[in-house]
């Protein structure tokens, strides 16, 4: 559950203050270039698949999975809950994914809800991947009394870690023998491939489908792209109208998700700032809070407190207040306070170097505060 801490900063508009949020990458605000294409965006009824810059997404975002077609949907969640109503087109499947996958913590499992799918999870490793044996030992075979064994979703990045590409091949293998589908869930696929030096293209190889956002970090507004073959991307354009998910003159919208993939910005930026954050907390080796640096592989950090001393949100509360005394800068950071024992930071394109820097000096001056021991 996420226990977000919404309440508007009193000093947020205070010229002397400065706010860095750094909830979420999806804070991104469209740029001036999406602004204009978005302005100068040639429309039609896509309902009737009369809209030419719809197209032109969908087109491009095929080309760059290396998949047959796609299809522009309103929300990552969309994607991923199309995608499985797809896959598990009859009554009674099952679908697998691990413990912490978005799809099922965070998205109201509307597999279940929607899709009448029995979402099961899978005990995750530390490096964001499942057992393939756990997996097998979980597939169904009685068809008179068990669920339909019928999918595999793939988060990645997962909270921020790469999914290992050797471990991707050998499920692709695994689903191969097992005739099961697989989708992956890339909201944050380009940081994936960026940071691994491997192509989208080569990272989804063997998926039936994909799911991208364009509003996280690659600053579009709104939107996320579904693509697979042709049959499942026809599939798809019926259930997403059921969901209540056909727009209309919706190339107003993916006219700055064109912009979006066509200038992918510099994600590799983003991850190195989020790495110098959480290494500069743990050089404070403080005992109460602290970050596992072989998580910070993108752009999110995790920062773990112990909550019998410091509960989190006490944390977060202290980061968006101004100590006139010491918070020379007068800085307020944002951030999202997980569960009971960690806070995310995550980085984005608007975030600069002067902000972390602002960033550090504040969230190192609030663990002193808070740790007896420093
Ligand atoms: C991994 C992952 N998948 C899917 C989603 C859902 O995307 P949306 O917020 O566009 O519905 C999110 C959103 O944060 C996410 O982090």
């Amino acid at each position: 559950m996420y226990y977000q801490n919404n309440s508007p900063s009193s000093t947020s508009n205070d010229h002397h203050t400065t706010v860095i949020d750094l909830r979420s990458d999806t804070f991104t605000k469209p740029t001036k270039r999406m602004r204009e294409a978005m302005c100068n965006a040639e429309v039609g009824d896509d309902v009737y698949e009369e809209d030419p810059t719809v197209k032109k997404l969908e087109k491009k975002a095929a080309e760059m999975v290396g998949m047959e077609a796609a299809i522009f949907v309103s929300s990552g969640t969309m994607g991923n809950l199309i995608a499985i109503m797809n896959h598990c087109d009859e009554r009674g499947c099952e679908a697998y994914c691990g413990e912490f996958a978005h799809c099922l913590l965070h998205e109201q499992c509307g597999a279940a809800q929607l899709g009448g799918v029995n979402l099961r999870p899978l005990r995750s490793n530390e490096d964001g991947t499942f057992d393939l044996d756990e997996l097998e030992s979980k597939l169904h075979r009685d068809r008179d009394h068990e669920p339909i064994s019928k999918l595999v979703l793939v988060e990645n990045t997962l909270n921020g870690m790469i999914i290992p590409q050797r471990w991707i091949k050998e499920l692709v293998q695994f689903c191969e023998k097992h005739d099961l589908k697989l989708h992956m869930d890339g909201a944050r696929l380009w940081n994936a491939s960026v940071e691994s030096n491997t192509s989208a293209k080569e990272i989804v190889s063997g998926f039936d489908s994909v799911t991208f956002c364009l509003s996280k970090a690659l600053g579009a507004p709104v939107g996320a792209l579904l693509c697979g073959n042709k049959e499942f991307i026809s599939k798809a354009r019926r259930v997403r109208k059921v969901l209540g998910g056909g727009m209309r003159q919706v190339g107003i919208l993916a006219a700055a998700g064109f912009i979006a993939l066509e200038n992918i910005p510099n994600l590799k930026d983003d991850h190195r700032r989020a790495y110098t954050l959480a290494s500069s907390i743990n050089e404070m080796q403080s005992k109460l809070f602290s970050v596992d640096l072989n998580t910070v592989q993108t752009n999110m950090v995790f920062v773990k407190v112990d909550s019998n001393v410091v509960p989190p949100t006490t944390f977060a509360n202290c980061l968006r207040e101004i100590d006139d005394e010491h918070d020379e800068e007068r800085i307020i950071i944002k951030c999202l306070v997980l569960n009971k024992s960690f806070v995310r930071f995550v980085f984005s394109f608007e975030i600069t170097d002067h902000q972390l820097a602002l960033a550090v000096t504040k969230i190192k001056r609030v663990i002193s505060k808070l740790d007896p021991s420093l």
